[in-house]
């Protein structure tokens, strides 16, 4: 069984999905468990959640660190040490690591991005999707390597933009998609698959 970290920077809806499907009734199978939720944020409210489960909670404030990558991923790396994970997830987490660390965590580290990479890397991927005039939109987990939201693609999951959608109504729905597409691509990547997985919503 792998031992998962998942991180987050805010509400976490998609590391409890994660948690969900790997804690809950249809988990016998599940070639993974949670070891410690991290962020970098204290007040983050998938951090009360995973505490509430009585998961293993970690916080590194970013902030103290002031742009000192390097320093603020040791405390990561210290923060981590004791309990073991084998994997990461990223599920919402807001800082960009260095290469140093993705190198570290190679092959071991996903993340989900709300895009349907390689379009809209970076931030505001539901307004750009709808500026482009794009029909499809969706959610995406890759594996993480030095360059943001660009390593190897192991699932997407779309849906077809409506005339009424908002950036708004559309982060909603691909979030919907999101807690689909990342608890599945999760059971395959850490039971070692890498086929990928598509969703359609
Ligand atoms: C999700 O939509 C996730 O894809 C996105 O942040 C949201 C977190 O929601 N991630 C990124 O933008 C990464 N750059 P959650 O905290 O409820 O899971």
């Amino acid at each position: 069984t792998k031992r998962v970290a998942i991180f987050l920077s805010g509400g976490g809806s998609n590391m409890r999905a994660l948690v969900e499907d790997m804690t809950g009734t249809a988990q016998e199978d599940h070639p993974a468990r949670p070891c410690v939720v991290f962020s970098n944020q204290v007040e983050a409210g998938g951090i009360a959640w995973a505490k509430a489960r009585g998961i293993p909670t970690e916080v590194v404030d970013h902030r103290p660190f002031a742009g000192d990558r390097a320093a603020f991923e040791q405390a990561i790396s210290a923060a981590l040490a004791p309990h073991a994970p084998d994997l990461i997830c990223l599920a919402g987490f807001m800082r960009k690591l260095t290469g140093d660390f993705t190198d570290q965590w190679a092959g071991r580290m996903i993340n989900i991005h709300p895009s349907l990479l390689p379009k809209y890397k970076g931030l505001h991927t539901h307004q750009r999707a709808l500026d482009a005039g794009d029909r499809a939109h969706g959610c995406t987990v890759h594996e993480v390597t030095a360059a943001l939201d660009d390593g190897p693609i192991l699932g997407q999951a779309s849906l077809q933009v409506g005339c009424e959608d908002t950036a708004e109504t559309l982060a909603a729905r691909v979030l919907k998609l999101e807690h689909q597409l990342y608890p599945a691509v999760l059971r395959r990547f850490a039971a070692g698959d890498r086929s990928l997985v598509q969703l359609n919503g």
